[in-house]
C-alpha cells in the first residue's frame, strides 16, 4: 500500500498547504454532518456493490460493514468524539473515510473506488429531503386534526364572512376553519411531489461521467429505497430541482400559515374580539400590564420570510451555474436545513395554538347578524320573484338608501315602504331575512350551508382516520 502524505481526499498533486482562512471557508462538516446517517447508509450499500464486482472480498466487506456500524453508533453516542474527530474533516464524506481508515487502515481507502463526493452529496441530500417530507407531512396532519376539532366543536356558529376585510355575507365559523384545511391539504400534495422529485438515485454517476466498474446501480437504488436511478450522470451531479421543489412546498406551507396567523391576529384585536388568545401561546407587555399579545401568530407570520428567502437563495445560487457539479452547490444545504427546522417548529406551534384557541361565539354571532350582510339575500329574493338580478341589485340599493334616510335598519322597513320601491316584495320576504336562512340557501357543493359543512367535516375526518390507521398514528 503506498504511503499518503496526509489524510485529505485530494492532497497528492499539491505542494503547498491551503491558506488557513480559505481552508476553514471551504469546509462544510459543521453543517453537512447532519447528513451522516444517509452517508453511512449509502456507504454500506456501496460496499456491498463493490463486493459484488470483486473490488472487495467477502471478508473485507464484513470488516467494512462492522466498521461503518461502529462509526455510526459512536457518532450518535459520543458527541465529543464527533466534534474532535470532525474538526479536521473537510465534509461528511471525508469524515467517514477518515474514521474508516482509523478503524481499518488502508482497507478504508478502498470504499471510494469509482465514486465521487459529487454523486454522494446529491444522494445524501435526496434522502434527507425524502425523510424531511415525511416529518413535515406528519406535522401537517396534526394541524389538520386541530383545525378539524375546532370546526367540529364550533359547528353551527355563524360569523361575518369578509372580502376586502369588509363584512360581506354570513358564513359558518367551521366553513372558515375548513378553508384553511384545504390549503394545507394542497401543501401535502406539493410535499409529495417534492418527495417524488427526490426519489431517484444518483449513485453510479461518478464525478460527472458515470462508473467504469460496472457497478450495479439498480441494486444500490433499491437498497437505499429509491424508486428509480437518475437517467444522466451529468444531470445527476448538477440537479438540485428536488431541493427547490421541497423549498417551494415549504414556502407554500408557510404562506398558508402566515395567512392563518394574520386571520388570528386580526380576530384577536379588540375591534374584532372573535378569538380569546390562549395564555400558553401569548405574551405580555413589559410596560402595559393589560396587554396579551398574539406573538405566536406574529412570529409565525414573521418567520415566513426566512423560508421564502431560502427558496430565493437557492434559485439564485443555481442561476447561471454551468452544467455538472460546481462547488457553489455546497451552498444548497444550510438554508435548506434551517428552513426545514423552522417549518417543523412553525407547524407545531400553530397546531398547539389552534387547539388552545377559544372562539367568542357571542361576538361572532352578533357580527354575523348585522342586517347589512343580508342585502344579497334580498336581491336573491327578488330574483326568485322573476326580477333580473341587476335590477334586483338596484332595488335593494334603493331600499338601503331609504332606510338610511329614515335612520333605521333596512330590515325594519315596513312592507308598505318596500312595496313602494318594488311591488315584488311580498309577505314572505321577512322569512328570508335572517342569518340561518341565508346560510341554509348556500347548499351548492363547497358552499357554507350547515349540511355541506357537516359533510366536509366528515370527509376530512375520514381522510385523517384513514391516514391514522395506515400509519398507526393518532388522528
Ligand atoms: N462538500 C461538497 C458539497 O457539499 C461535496 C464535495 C464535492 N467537492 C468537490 N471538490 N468535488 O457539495
Amino acid at each position: 500500500m503506498t504511503e499518503r502524505k496526509d489524510d485529505r481526499l485530494w492532497g497528492g498533486r499539491f505542494e503547498r498547504e491551503p491558506n488557513a482562512q480559505f481552508d476553514a471557508f471551504q469546509r462544510s462538516f459543521t453543517f453537512d454532518r447532519r447528513l451522516l446517517v444517509y452517508e453511512i447508509a449509502v456507504d454500506s450499500v456501496w460496499a456491498i456493490a463493490l463486493e459484488k464486482i470483486g473490488i472487495l472480498t467477502g471478508a473485507e466487506l464484513s470488516q467494512m460493514m462492522d466498521a461503518l456500524v461502529k462509526i455510526s453508533k459512536r457518532a450518535q453516542a459520543d458527541t465529543a468524539w464527533l466534534e474532535k474527530f470532525g474538526a479536521d474533516a473537510e465534509d461528511v464524506h471525508h469524515f467517514v473515510e477518515k474514521a474508516l481508515v482509523e478503524e481499518l487502515g488502508p482497507l478504508g481507502w478502498k470504499l471510494h473506488t469509482g465514486r465521487s463526493r459529487n454523486e454522494l452529496v446529491a444522494t445524501d441530500l435526496r434522502l434527507f429531503v425524502m425523510d424531511s417530507v415525511l416529518e413535515i407531512k406528519r406535522g401537517l396532519y396534526a394541524l389538520l386534526s386541530a383545525l378539524l376539532e375546532q370546526a367540529k366543536g364550533n359547528i353551527g356558529a355563524p360569523m361575518a364572512g369578509m372580502t376586502h376585510l369588509q363584512h360581506a355575507q354570513p358564513i359558518l365559523l367551521s366553513h372558515f376553519l375548513l378553508a384553511h384545511t384545504e390549503a394545507f391539504k394542497r401543501d401535502i400534495t406539493r410535499l409529495q411531489h417534492a418527495s417524488e422529485s427526490a426519489d431517484e438515485c444518483p449513485m453510479g454517476s461518478g464525478a460527472l461521467a458515470g462508473n467504469s466498474f460496472a457497478i450495479d446501480r439498480q441494486f444500490i437504488a433499491h437498497y437505499l429505497c429509491f424508486s428509480r436511478i437518475t437517467a444522466n450522470s451529468l444531470d445527476a451531479v448538477s440537479d438540485r430541482d428536488f431541493a427547490l421543489d421541497y423549498l417551494f412546498a415549504l414556502t407554500g406551507i408557510v404562506t398558508h400559515l402566515s395567512r392563518l396567523a394574520e386571520d388570528f391576529v386580526i380576530f384577536a384585536s379588540q375591534e374584532f374580539s372573535y378569538v380569546i388568545l390562549p395564555d400558553e401561546y401569548s405574551t405580555g407587555s413589559s410596560l402595559m400590564p393589560q396587554k396579551k399579545n398574539p406573538d405566536c401568530w406574529e412570529l409565525i407570520r414573521g418567520k415566513t420570510g426566512r423560508i421564502t428567502g431560502a427558496l430565493l437563495g437557492l434559485l439564485t445560487t443555481l442561476k447561471g451555474l454551468p452544467t455538472s457539479y460546481q462547488r457553489d452547490l455546497q451552498e444548497d444545504k444550510e438554508a435548506l436545513f434551517a428552513a426545514h427546522d423552522q417549518v417543523a417548529d412553525m407547524i407545531a406551534v400553530a397546531t398547539g395554538a389552534v387547539a388552545a384557541t377559544k372562539f367568542n361565539a357571542q361576538r361572532l354571532k352578533s357580527a354575523a347578524s348585522n342586517p347589512a350582510l343580508l342585502a344579497t339575500e334580498a336581491a336573491d329574493y327578488l330574483v326568485h320573484k322573476g326580477i333580473p338580478f341587476r335590477q334586483a341589485h338596484d332595488i335593494v340599493g334603493k331600499v338601503l338608501r331609504e332606510a338610511e334616510k329614515q335612520n333605521i335598519s333596512w330590515t325594519a322597513l315596513p312592507l308598505d315602504a318596500l312595496k313602494k320601491i318594488s311591488p315584488a316584495f311580498a309577505a314572505d320576504f321577512a322569512q328570508s331575512l335572517n342569518v340561518e336562512a341565508a346560510l341554509s340557501t348556500k347548499k351548492v357543493p363547497g358552499g357554507t350551508a350547515p349540511e355541506n359543512v357537516r359533510a366536509a367535516i366528515a370527509d376530512l375526518e375520514a381522510r385523517l382516520n384513514k391516514k391514522a390507521s395506515k400509519t398507526g398514528a393518532k388522528p
